[in-house]
This record gives structure tokens, sequence and C-alpha cells, in this order.
């Protein structure tokens, strides 16, 4: 068989495993590349920081039970944004210790999440007045929402007055108050300003919470989210994460100079870890034009159902056309939805405007690879819209072989539970 990469910019995928995918478990098809995820992981392992360090996994990027077993056993901890992502982290094999609860709802098995062992963030002052009532005298993180954000674009901004994410940091005299009042210790103080941060600002807001930590003297971690940009194309950027420990080693070498406090380090990234090693393997269904002055459409069996992003924020995803010796033309990709927003290339940060891509001009049977579908992907799909069934999600081991992790879903699972 030919291993030739692809023409494209899925680097893990070959044509014929794209073609086998397709073979074997019909399109649109999941298909996460574990060399990928571990040389990620591993990258991020490797941070040095001065007084410990642990690296969280922010499981709302892609909560595949394959994916988490991997970094299960890699080492990583957990960042679970719900009470169900808590249970998917249990049961794939996570110790209690190593999950951390950083939910917008309250939760309502707080008691039982502490009596297990696991760590809960308070991300409201309404939260932490609900842990002070089940766990009087515990031990817990508080996000705070440092006053300063940073996103892709503004929908996956988490910090700063426009968002509801952690406690606004004016209101430190109040989680200090409540802390008091319960008898409550405050270990890790936690920020996450957005998803796609610029550095820079990350930089700055890390100093920012390193000042708030400096108010609450039993804090012995600072976690400071995730947020790290990732490339999907080539001509967007990726964080250096080696240069983010550099940063942050200076930044708590100088705190426990200052404040005689050796803060270990959390990080929390979702992107990082699993962006770039995932792909969805589609098909080309049809193909119409809107005339000389119009548009080429290409129109495939994935769009936002899988790939929600691009509708959503106008994201970037490299669009691979696997098929050579055809002239290039203009296209624009299009998903199987009966909703005009299912467009896969929108403009950069403008899902309402359109942005053709040069690809090999496409044909119906045309097998089309969708790059950097690892995170927010799978996990933030519009499953069942227009009744298609949920995609099936596999891993590419690095022997080549092609294993099934979720099967595709059937028809009558659509509506099963319908009474
Ligand atoms: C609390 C928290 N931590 C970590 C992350 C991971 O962010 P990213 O995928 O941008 O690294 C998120 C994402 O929204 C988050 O809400």
């Amino acid at each position: 068989m030919d291993s030739t990469p692809m023409p494209g910019r899925t680097p893990f995928l070959t044509l014929p495993q794209a073609t086998l995918v397709r073979e074997r478990f019909g399109t649109p098809c999941y298909v996460y590349d574990r060399a990928g995820l571990e040389t990620a992981a591993r990258q991020a392992l490797a941070l040095s920081a001065p007084f410990g360090f642990t690296l969280r996994y922010a499981m709302k990027a892609n909560p595949s039970r394959g994916i988490l077993t991997l970094f299960r056993d890699l080492g990583l901890h957990v960042d679970a944004s719900s009470d169900h992502e808590v249970e998917r982290a249990l049961r794939a094999g996570f110790a209690p210790e190593a999950i951390q609860l950083t939910s917008q709802m309250p939760s309502s098995r707080l008691a039982e999440h502490v009596k297990r062992g696991i760590l809960f963030n308070a991300c409201s002052l309404h939260q932490l007045e609900l842990f002070a009532r089940v766990a009087p005298g515990g031990r817990l993180a508080v996000r705070m929402n440092p006053g300063l954000g940073s996103g892709s674009t503004k929908r996956t901004n988490t910090g700063g007055p426009a968002s509801s994410f952690g406690i606004w940091h004016e209101y430190l005299g109040d989680v200090q108050k409540t802390a008091a009042k319960h008898g409550l210790t405050i270990r890790t103080l936690h920020s996450h300003i957005g998803s796609g941060t610029d550095p820079e600002v990350w930089k700055r807001v890390s100093g920012m919470t390193l000042d708030l930590a400096a108010a609450l003297p039993d804090v012995t971690a600072v976690n400071l989210g995730g947020g790290f940009k990732v490339g999907r194309m080539p001509e967007e950027p990726t964080v250096d994460i080696a240069d983010v420990g550099v940063h942050m080693r200076d930044g708590l070498v100088e705190f426990e100079r200052r404040h005689g406090r050796a803060l270990r380090l959390e990080l929390e990234p979702g992107t990082y870890l699993v962006a770039r090693a995932g792909a969805v393997v589609a098909t080309c269904i049809d193909v119409v034009d809107t005339g000389r002055d119009g548009y080429c459409f290409a129109k495939l069996d994935t769009g936002m159902t899988e790939v929600t992003r691009p509708s959503l924020y106008g994201a970037q995803h490299p669009i691979d056309v696997l098929a050579s010796g055809r002239e290039a033309a203009e296209v624009v990709f299009v998903g199987p939805c009966c909703e005009s927003g299912d467009i896969l290339t929108p403009a950069p940060g403008d899902p309402e405007a359109l942005a053709p891509r040069w690809v090999p001009r496409p044909r119906i049977g045309d097998l089309v690879v969708v790059g950097g579908a690892g995170a927010y992907c799978a996990a933030m799909s519009t499953i069942n819209y227009n009744s298609y069934p949920q995609a099936p999600e596999v891993m590419l081991e690095p022997n080549g072989d092609l294993r099934l992790l979720r099967r595709r879903q059937s028809l009558e699972q659509v509506w099963m539970n319908e009474v």
C-alpha cells in the first residue's frame, strides 16, 4: 500500500489510511492520532516549574474514553466541567484526587464528590457557599475572573467584565470572608481567561493571578487554566509551551522571594493537547454552483454536525480533497444540514462570510479530510440535527492500526428516549 502522506495538511493520515477509514467505518468519521496526542502531552509535561507542576487535561475539549485513558496513563490529571464529566473521568480510571470540577453549573453531587476526594473549584460566590454547606472546614480551589480576558474570538473569551466565568476580582474580600466564616482553606487559586488566548495577555494575567494569590495566605498552588493557541492552519501561530514555562518559572521564583511561599503550578490545556491530533474523514456528496459570478460549493457529509466551530466562531480548519491530477478551483465547503450556517469555510472570525479555498476541483464521491478536529469537535457537535446519527470515533495507532473507540449511533438510538 502507498503510504505517502496526503497532499494537504493533515500529516498524520495517509491516503490509504483515509480510504480504509471510509471502507471500515463509513463517513463522516473522526480519527485521532495516538502519536500526536502523546507528543503534545509529553511536550506539556516537560514544562519545568520551580515548585512542582500538575498538568490537567481539560476534558471538555474531547472526553472520549480512548483519549482519557491515554492521558491517564501518561500521568495527566483532569479538569472536569460538569458532574457528568467527573463521572466519565472516574469511569476512565482517573483517581478521584486527580479530578478537579470547574463548572458553570452548581454541582448537584457535591457532597458525594467531596467524600470521594474529588477536588472542587468554586466558580462563583454561590458555589463557595454551597461548598461551605457540604464541607465546612474543607479545602478547595477558587476560580477568579482577574479582570482581563482573551480568546480567539469574543465567544471564547472567559475573562474581563463581559464574562460570567469565575468570581470577579474585586470580590476577593467576599471570598475571604466566606472562607473565614466556614473555616475553608483556599489551597488553589484558579483563572482561565479564554481559548486561543493571546500569549502576551496570558502572561499579563498570570501576573494578575499571582497578585490575587498574594492576598490569600493558604494558597499553595496557582492554576492558570488553558487557552494555549494552536495553529490548525499553516498561517496560524502555535504557542511555545516551553516559553510559557520559562515565564512562569520567573513569576513563581519572584513570588517566593517576595512572599516566602513556593507555589505549585497547574495548567489545564484542552486545545493544545488534542486539537491537531484529530481529523474528520468525509465524502463529497454533491457539487453545485451559483453561476459565473457566484460560488462553487462542495457539499460534504460532514459539517456543523461534526465540526461546529466554523459556523459558530468562523474558526478555520484545513480541508484536503484527496484527489490528484485535477485542476485547482476556488471552493466553498458546506455541510449536509438544511441550515445556511452549515459552512466549513467561513471567513476567519466571521461565520457569516464565505471564504472559498483553492483546492483540487472536487467531484462527487471524493474523500475529503477536515483537519484540526481533535478539540471541541466531537465534544461540541450539533448531533442529530436533521437526524444525522452521531459519527464514530477511531484511534490511529502508531503501527497504523485503526481502533474503533465509539460506534456510529444507530437511527434507533436517535429516537430511543422518545416516549
Ligand atoms: C476552566 C477551563 N480550563 C481549561 C480550558 C481549556 O481551554 P483550551 O482548550 O483553550 O486550552 C477551558 C476551556 O474552555 C476551561 O473552561
